[in-house]
Formats: C-alpha cells, sequence, structure tokens
C-alpha cells in the first residue's frame, strides 16, 4: 500500500529515510464494511497459476513476475474483470502459520489474521467503485470462507483516492501511525491515535501490531 505510484526519484528518497503517515482500517465483522457494486459490472476472480499473467491487461508486461513470486508466497489476490479484460486486482497475505509472523517486512500479524494490500484499478477504470468493490468482497471472503478473524488495511493518509475509496467500502478508521525507515528498514512505528469503532469500544491495544525494530 505504500509504494504505488512513486515516482524513480521518490523511490530512492524512500530507499533513505522515508516517514510514513498511516490510516489503519480494521475489519473483524460483516458490518465492518458495506458491500458495493461498482457503477460498471465486474466479474471478482482469484488469481491463480492458469491466469496471474493477465495483470499485464491493466498494469503491463513488467509486473507478471512479480506476480508468479506473491502466489510462490502464497498471497491470495483476485482481478476484478470487466467485459473480459482484467481492470483491478486486490491482494492479500493471511497468516495460517499458527504463530505471530510479520507480513510484508512491517506489519505484525496474528494466527488467522490478513493484512490487504496491493489495491489497484487500471487508470481509465478509477472513480467507478471498483476498488470499493474489491475491498468488501475480499474482506467477505476472508471471513467467510478462509477463516481470518481480523484484516487489516492500511492507507497513507496522503493517498486521497485511497482513503475515498475506504469510505466507499464503509470502513472507518482504527488507528493512525506514523513509520520512519532509513535504508530501506523500518526504524520506528508508532500508533499515534486510536478511534472509537462503532460501539464506541476502542480497540487499538488489541489490533496494532505494527513493528518495532527489534522484529525486523
Ligand atoms: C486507490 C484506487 C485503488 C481506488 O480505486 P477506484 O476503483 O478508483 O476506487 P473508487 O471508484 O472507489 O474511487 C475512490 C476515489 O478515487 C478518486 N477518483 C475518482 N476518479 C478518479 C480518477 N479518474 N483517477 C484517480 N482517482 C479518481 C475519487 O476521489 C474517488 O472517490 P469519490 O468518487 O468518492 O470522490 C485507485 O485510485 C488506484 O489504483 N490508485 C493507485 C494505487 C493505489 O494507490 N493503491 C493504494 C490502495 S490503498
Amino acid at each position: 500500500m505504500r509504494w504505488h505510484r512513486a515516482p524513480a526519484v521518490t523511490r530512492k528518497l524512500q530507499g533513505i529515510v522515508w516517514i510514513y503517515l498511516t490510516n489503519i482500517f480494521v475489519v473483524t465483522e460483516s458490518s465492518d464494511f458495506k458491500t458495493t457494486e461498482p457503477a460498471v459490472k465486474c466479474e471478482f476472480l482469484p488469481i491463480n497459476k492458469d491466469n496471474y499473467f493477465r495483470v499485464r491487461e491493466f498494469r503491463g508486461e513488467s509486473r507478471v513476475q512479480e506476480y508468479r513470486e506473491k502466489l510462490a508466497r502464497q498471497e491470495v489476490g483476485f482481478f476484478a474483470e470487466r467485459d473480459g479484460r482484467v481492470v483491478g486486482n486486490v491482494w492479500a497475505t493471511v497468516n495460517n502459520s499458527g504463530a505471530q509472523t510479520v507480513a510484508r517486512t512491517y506489519m505484525k500479524l496474528g494466527p488467522n489474521e490478513a493484512l490487504v494490500h496491493d489495491v489497484v484499478t487500471g487508470e481509465e477504470f478509477r472513480g467507478k467503485g471498483i476498488g470499493a468493490f474489491m475491498v468488501g468482497k475480499i474482506s467477505t471472503i476472508l471471513l467467510n470462507e478462509r477463516g481470518v478473524s481480523k484484516i487489516v488495511i492500511d492507507v497513507n493518509v496522503r493517498n486521497n483516492a485511497s482513503v475515498r475509496m475506504m469510505k466507499r467500502a464503509g470502513l472507518q478508521i482504527s488507528q493512525q501511525t506514523l513509520a520512519v525507515s532509513a535504508f530501506g528498514k523500518l526504524i520506528s512505528h508508532r500508533l499515534l491515535k486510536q478511534y472509537p469503532d462503532r460501539s464506541g469500544r476502542l480497540v487499538g491495544d488489541a489490533s496494532f501490531h505494527a513493528c518495532t525494530p527489534s522484529d525486523l
């Protein structure tokens, strides 16, 4: 979630020192989000070894190898397909290990917890509700079919489109965190704010699993 669309210069800077202000969304039950339909009807297809290369239909050939590697790491992905063309995707890393793990080098996940990441839609298909549709669909599948008890989604606060997408998907911010990385390593990840859930409960202490340097 943190590196999308970063131009080359920005990526170089991120390799030196970078500060991320991130909104964390937590889903534990179906009432935490809305299932929405996009303005243009889309199918929602699991990504597997027979179709992963179809990422080229909206993100280009350079992503094909990356998607093969995601499957090899057992990430769980779905394409949104519109009129036979892939127009978006979403991925999740699910911790099925039975012990606490660190997902994508920065997020601690307890057993049966999942991090949703890489929500992307093709440029010409944005603003049609496809992102929110994918977030709702993957959340439903993870909770109901994959035995996931908690889903975490982190969004850079400066990514307005993403923040709007999460709103459309009915999600409420649970926490705001500040992460600092230097030379490609996370050196600090702090909880800045906790927000009450719909019932007024603060879930922050239980759900904040971001890494400290000692975990990395
Ligand atoms: C973030 C992203 C997945 C949203 O997907 P989407 O299918 O456009 O999602 P939605 O249709 O629900 O629109 C979300 C917001 O995007 C913005 N948006 C609308 N049209 C847009 C366009 N043509 N281009 C860019 N953003 C647009 C709007 O603010 C919209 O919310 P609003 O209509 O309530 O104002 C998409 O913009 C994207 O792929 N961005 C690059 C990857 C990225 O940043 N991913 C991080 C996800 S956490």
